[in-house]
C-alpha cells in the first residue's frame, strides 16, 4: 500500500526529530525569512541559491516566504536574475523554481531608517500567516550598518507572537574592542538563543565529523593528547589571489579573514574535552574552555606573507596582491600566515597547534593534521615515519591514517601506507550538503550547536588582538611569496622550529578511477 507523500512541513518535521531528538514545535507555523542586503554579493552566491536548495529539497517547513531589503529599487525579477547563474537549475525544476520566486517579495528601504523597518515590518505582517509568522533575519551586511539594522529590527520588526532569530555574518568586529561592543548592542537587542553567528567552515561535513570521529570511537581517546601527538597542523589554502575583493580584503587581512575564525574554531573542536551532551551549550561550554587555555600569540611565533606576481604564471598569477588596483599602494596586509599556538591544559600542554592559512598559494586545501610522536624504542633503523591522522576537510573529503606496514612480498622492511576512508568511495551516492544549507537549517530548527557563542567569539579575539595590534601599529613587512607557491620558506622553518617533522618521502596511489 502507498502511503502519501509528506507534505513539506510533515518533512521539515520529522528531519528536526531526527536532527535534534525533539518534541514537533512550530513546523506548522509561517516563517518569514528575510534577507537584508538582498542585492549584494552573498546574498546571490549563497542565500538565495542555499534557500532554493532547501526549497526544491523540501526541507523548509510549508509555509515559508523569503523577503528581501536593501537599497536598490529592485524587484523579484531583478534578485532573479542576478541569482540564477548561481542556484543549479535542473531542466525539469522550472516549475519548482517558479515556486520559489512566488514565495519571495523585495522592498528598498535605508538600513538606518526607522520608517524604512517599519514599511518592513507592515509587509511582514502582510504575508501569508505573517502576524503570527517566526521571523529569521539575515544580515547579508557591511558591518559598517549592523548597528543600525538590528536596532531597528529589534524595535520595529521583532515577530509579535512567533520567535525570531537573527543570523549574523562575519566580520564580528576588527579586534576584541569593536567585537565587544558588538556583543554588547546585540545583548541589549536580542537574547543569546536569538543570535545566530555564523562561521560556515562549523558548517562543513568533515569539520562536523570532528567530534563524532573522536568521541564516536575507542581507538583515538587514548591518544589524543601530549603523550601521543606531536603536533596539531590545521591548515586553510587558497590558489586564487583578492582577484578585485582587494578593497575589502585589506581592511582585514588573512588572520581576521581566515584564522580567528574558521582555523580558530577547527582548533577548539580538535582539542575540546567531551561535552557532558551533544546540547549546543555543552558543546559550546566544552570549546570556550579550550580557547581560555589559549595565550596570545605572540610575533615570534608567527610568519606572515604577502604574495607578489609569477612572471612565469598564467592570466591573474602574474599578478602580485599589491598590483590589485583596489589594494592600497605599499599595504604591509598578510595574505599568508603561520601562526603557532598552545593550550596550556593537562591534555595539550606543549603541543605546538601551527595554523596555516593563505591565498595564492599552490592548491585548494583544508585539513586538520595530527602529526604523532616517534615509535619509543626504534628497532628498524629509524626508517620509519611519523604516524599522521588527516581530516580532509576539502576538497575531496577523505579520513586517512600514514601508517607503517611490512613491505608487500619478500621484504622485510618497513613502508609507508594509509588506511583511507575516502568519501567519493565509501559514500558514492551520498550528495553532501553545503554548509550553508546545514547551518540555516539549523537556525529553522533552532540548534545553535554549530554556531558561535559570545564567549567563544571573545577569547577568539582575546588571543589575536595584541598580534593585529602589534602587526598593524610597527606595520611589520609581510614577507613576499610567489603566486602559485607553498608561501614563505620561512613558514616551513618554524613549523620545523617547534617539532613538526616533514618527511618527503610519502606517496599517496590514488585508487583507479574505477573505484570512485
Ligand atoms: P605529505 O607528506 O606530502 O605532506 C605532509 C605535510 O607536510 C603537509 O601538511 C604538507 O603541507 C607539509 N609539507 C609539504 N612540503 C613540506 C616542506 N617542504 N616542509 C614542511 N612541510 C611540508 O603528505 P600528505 O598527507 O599531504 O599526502 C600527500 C598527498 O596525498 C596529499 O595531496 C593528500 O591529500 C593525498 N592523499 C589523499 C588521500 C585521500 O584523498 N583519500 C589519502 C592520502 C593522501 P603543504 O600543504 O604545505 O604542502
Ligand atoms: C571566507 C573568507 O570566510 O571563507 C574568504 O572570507 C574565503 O576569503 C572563504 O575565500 C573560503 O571558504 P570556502 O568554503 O570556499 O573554503
Amino acid at each position: 500500500m502507498s502511503s502519501a507523500p509528506l507534505t513539506r512541513s510533515e518533512v521539515f518535521g520529522q528531519l528536526r526529530r531526527e536532527l535534534y531528538g525533539d518534541a514537533p514545535s512550530n513546523e506548522g507555523s509561517a516563517h518569514l525569512f528575510i534577507i537584508l542586503g538582498a542585492s549584494g554579493d552573498l546574498a546571490k552566491k549563497k542565500i538565495y541559491p542555499t534557500l532554493w536548495w532547501l526549497f526544491r529539497d523540501g526541507l523548509l517547513p510549508e509555509n515559508t516566504h523569503f523577503v528581501g531589503f536593501a537599497r536598490s529599487k529592485f524587484g523579484v525579477d531583478d534578485i532573479k536574475k542576478a541569482c540564477l547563474p548561481y542556484m543549479k537549475v535542473a531542466e525539469d525544476e522550472g516549475e519548482s523554481l517558479s515556486a520559489f520566486f512566488r514565495r519571495n517579495s523585495y522592498l528598498s528601504g535605508r538600513y538606518d531608517d526607522a520608517g524604512s523597518f517599519s514599511r518592513l515590518n507592515a509587509h511582514l505582517s502582510s504575508l501569508p500567516g505573517g502576524g503570527d509568522a517566526n521571523r529569521l533575519f539575515y544580515l547579508a551586511l557591511p558591518p559598517t550598518v549592523y548597528h543600525h539594522v538590528s536596532a531597528n529590527i529589534g524595535t520595529l520588526c521583532m515577530s509579535p507572537k512567533g520567535w525570531t532569530r537573527v543570523i549574523v555574518e562575519k566580520p564580528f568586529g576588527r579586534d576584541l574592542q569593536s567585537s565587544q561592543e558588538l556583543s554588547v548592542h546585540l545583548a541589549s537587542l536580542f537574547k543569546e538563543e536569538q543570535i545566530y553567528r555564523i562561521d560556515h567552515y562549523l558548517g562543513k561535513e568533515m569539520v562536523q565529523n570532528l567530534m563524532v570521529l573522536r568521541f564516536g570511537n575507542r581507538i583515538f581517546g587514548p591518544i589524543w593528547n601530549r603523550n601521543s601527538v606531536a603536533a596539531v597542523v590545521l591548515t586553510f589554502k587558497e590558489p586564487f589571489g583578492t582577484q578585485g575583493r582587494g578593497g575589502y580584503f585589506d581592511d582585514f587581512g588573512i588572520i581576521r579573514d581566515v584564522m580567528q575564525n574558521h582555523l580558530l574554531q577547527m582548533l577548539s573542536l580538535v582539542a575540546m574535552e567531551k561535552p557532558a551532551s551533544t546540547s549546543s551549550d555543552d558543546v559550546r561550554d566544552e570549546k570556550v574552555k579550550v580557547l581560555k587555555c589559549v595565550a596570545p600569540v605572540a610575533m615570534s611565533d608567527v610568519v606572515l606573507g604577502q604574495y607578489v606576481g609569477d612572471p612565469e604564471g598564467q592570466g591573474p598569477a602574474q599578478l602580485g596582491y599589491l598590483d590589485d588596483p583596489t589594494v592600497p599602494q605599499g599595504s604591509c596586509t598578510p595574505t599568508f600566515a603561520t601562526a603557532v599556538l598552545y593550550v596550556r591544559n593537562e591534555r595539550w600542554d606543549g603541543v605546538p597547534f601551527i595554523l596555516r592559512c593563505g591565498k595564492a598559494l599552490n592548491e585548494r586545501k583544508a585539513e586538520v593534521r595530527l602529526q604523532f610522536t616517534d615509535v619509543p624504542g626504534d628497532i628498524f633503523a629509524e626508517r620509519c615515519m611519523r604516524n599522521e591522522l588527516v581530516v580532509r576537510v576539502q576538497p575531496d573529503e577523505a579520513i586517512y591514517l600514514k601508517m607503517t606496514t611490512k613491505k608487500p612480498g619478500v621484504y622485510f622492511s618497513p613502508e609507508e601506507t594509509e588506511l583511507d576512508l575516502t568519501y567519493k568511495s565509501r559514500y558514492k551516492d551520498v550528495k553532501l550538503p553545503d554548509a550553508y544549507e546545514r547551518l540555516i537549517l539549523d537556525v529553522f530548527c533552532g540548534s545553535q550547536m554549530h554556531f558561535v557563542r559570545s564567549d567563544e567569539l571573545r577569547e577568539a579575539w582575546r588571543i589575536f588582538t595584541p598580534l593585529l595590534h602589534h602587526i598593524e601599529s610597527q606595520k611589520i613587512p609581510p614577507v613576499p611569496y610567489t603566486y602559485g607557491s607553498r608561501g614563505p620558506a620561512e613558514a616551513d622553518s618554524l613549523v620545523q622550529s617547534v617539532g613538526f617533522r616533514y618527511g618527503g618521502t610519502y606517496k599517496w596511489v590514488k585508487p583507479h578511477s574505477a573505484c570512485l
